[in-house]
């Protein structure tokens, strides 16, 4: 197994995991090296686990090394895993919420705001000119980069205006309908090899955007004036199991069929119910770092799954010969 990915402090638990179901591993740090084109890529499956918010730690062109990789396994008929089209998906909100929207979830109202010098517009526009709120995002985001609310249309104007703005990567910002939650929290659902894994549930009482669940995420961001809880940081974990939500749920069920229709194996998808009775689906994440206080009460693990999934794949890709019989030339 080939793991590519570009942050090593996320590697630990997949490495347990890879070890404890005997299942040789290998990562490659997608943050510089080189491939020889003239070569075959190493027989194996391969796993891409880039992260879209790889540029926020000082490697903004993992995204394009790995786009360069993926193809190159591709063409060479290597199994991939988190391949191309998830790649894609993965570092952009608009084509997420393109396939959502098409396969008929109830996603947010969004527009998509190519550059700095229209935003002020085209938030006029979608707001109809009320101060009505709604949130800002980046295109390429993960970890709430660029999340923050607007409860008025001066306030956004005075924001675009200021050394505050947040430039997004690939210069897209969404602007967004506020989504009121019946309850504070959002769920997260977890897949692996497709399969339902176990549903999280994220309390966002505290008011804040950032909700990269790792562990070893960096230093708390201050995001639309709260503060991250990472989890471990203080106080109890704002991560739990939802029980309520299990394989069976109509939304887990049909978000399976949504992934195996768009060939993404590892995903958590994440929801919020509102207080107008909607299910809105809102995030797709590809690279998932599994919440340790999850990890510790839910009946299945993430990275085991995700290990035993993948050692699955390596063996009947490479099956070896019965025990005993011998090679001869
Ligand atoms: N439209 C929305 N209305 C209200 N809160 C939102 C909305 N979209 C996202 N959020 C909050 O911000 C968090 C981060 O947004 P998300 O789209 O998941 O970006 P990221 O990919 O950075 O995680 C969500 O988990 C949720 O708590
Ligand atoms: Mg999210």
């Amino acid at each position: 197994m080939y793991v590519i990915h570009e942050n090593p402090e996320w590697f630990p638990p997949l490495a347990a995991a890879f070890e404890a179901e005997g299942v040789p591993v290998e990562e490659i740090l997608l943050t510089e090296g080189q491939i020889d084109l003239a070569a075959d890529p190493e027989p194996g499956v391969y796993w891409s686990r880039m992260s879209a918010s790889s540029h926020t730690r000082g490697h903004e062109h993992s995204k394009e090394y790995t786009r360069a990789v993926l193809g190159w396994l591709e063409r060479a008929g290597r199994q991939v895993v988190g391949g191309s089209h998830v790649l894609e998906l993965e570092v952009s909100k608009v084509a997420q919420h393109g396939l959502l929207q098409r396969a008929g979830f109830d996603v947010p109202r969004t527009t998509a705001v190519f550059g700095r010098s229209t935003l002020t517009a085209a938030a006029h526009a979608f707001t109809d000119g009320q101060d009505v709120p709604f949130i800002t995002k980046h295109n390429q985001g993960g970890k709430g980069l660029g999340v923050r609310r607007f409860d008025s249309l001066a306030e956004f104007d005075a924001y675009v205006d200021s050394p505050e703005f947040e430039e997004p990567i690939d210069g897209i910002t969404l602007l967004q309908e506020y989504l009121t939650a019946r309850e504070p929290f959002i769920t997260r659902v977890e897949f692996v090899g497709g399969e339902f894994v176990y549903a999280v549930r994220v309390d966002t009482s505290a008011g804040s955007f950032e909700l990269c669940p790792a562990d070893a995420c960096e230093v708390p961001q201050v995001i639309a004036g709260a503060v991250c809880d990472v989890p471990g940081t203080d106080g109890p974990s704002a991560f739990a199991v939802r029980g309520d939500v299990t394989a069976t749920h109509p939304l887990v069920q049909q978000l399976r069929t949504f992934l195996a229709d768009q060939r993404i194996q590892i995903a958590g998808v994440e929801f919020m119910e509102t207080t107008d009775g909607r299910t809105v689906v809102y995030d797709i994440n590809t690279n998932t770092n599994y919440n340790p206080a999850v990890e510790e009460t839910a009946r299945a693990s993430g990275p085991r799954s995700i290990a035993r999934f993948l050692g699955g794949l390596l063996d009947s890709e490479y099956a070896t010969a019965p025990a005993g019989a011998a090679v001869t030339a």
